[in-house]
């Protein structure tokens, strides 16, 4: 059997809540959170600012080339981790449905793909993390040891959306959410690299009727148990 990697993978659709779940996760497990999704909306921000043709290829591998991204963790339990694009903190700015949609179209370009992929893979390199996103399981890291894949009915996650938005200040219309998360959905799901979709030897979780911290126990037991990708004897 070939050595599985330390790490634990938790892809879904927007809104699912993967975020407050993997940064539990992570919390309870001493482990890393690596939220990809932060990494796409701050390079389509990036771009959409400079203005760049995403489809005018040496255009956007010259913009690529000049991007340098960080990854700050998350001060508290329910804060998103920092993002620092060329020394400058987007880290708000990245949050809103605006930002997700552009992230959504960028994250379907391959030469993207490609370097955050690369990123990704580093910065899991040590293991020990809690990695979230579309494609974490099925393509960044297909090795890992436990792989979890979260659903819930889209009306319920677009009403999640908006007690976060409201949380953060922000007054949002739920049948607007509603609309946005579903174009995303066929978005990421559509796209023809590294779509979203639920890895093999994935646990499938749906947390339509179920609170997120239920979720987090279950795939903390998961965990404990050796399930979910499959068991691994060597350390
Ligand atoms: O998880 P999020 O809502 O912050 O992600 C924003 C967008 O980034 C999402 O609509 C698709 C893209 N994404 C991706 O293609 N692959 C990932 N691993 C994470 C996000």
């Amino acid at each position: 059997m070939s050595k599985k990697q330390n790490i634990i993978t938790i892809d879904g659709p927007s809104g699912v809540g993967k975020s407050t779940v993997s940064r539990r996760v992570a919390k309870k497990m001493g482990y890393t959170y690596l939220d990809t999704g932060a990494m796409y909306r701050a390079v389509g921000f990036y771009l959409d600012r400079i203005g760049v043709d995403i489809h005018n290829f040496d255009a956007l591998s010259l913009s690529l080339a000049g991007l340098r991204l960080e990854l700050l963790p998350a001060v508290t339990e329910i804060s998103d981790v920092g993002v620092i694009i060329n020394g400058e903190d987007v880290s708000d700015i990245i949050r809103n449905p605006e930002a997700a949609m552009v992230a959504s179209r960028v994250s379907a370009i391959p030469v993207i793909r490609e370097k955050l992929t690369e990123m990704q893979r580093f910065l899991g390199s040590r293991g020990g993390v809690v990695a979230e996103g579309r494609d974490i399981g099925t393509v960044v890291f297909p090795g890992a040891r436990h792989k979890f894949f979260l659903d819930a009915d889209p009306r319920e996650r677009a009403r999640r959306r908006v007690i976060q938005m409201r949380e953060r200040g922000v007054e949002v219309d739920e049948e607007e959410i509603l609309a946005i998360t579903l174009e995303r959905d066929k978005n990421d799901r559509e796209r023809d690299i590294a779509p979203l979709r639920q890895a093999e030897n994935a646990v499938k979780i749906d947390s339509t009727n179920i609170t997120l911290e239920e979720v987090v126990i279950r795939i903390l037991q998961k965990v404990s148990e050796g399930e979910a990708g499959q068991p691994c004897l060597s350390p």
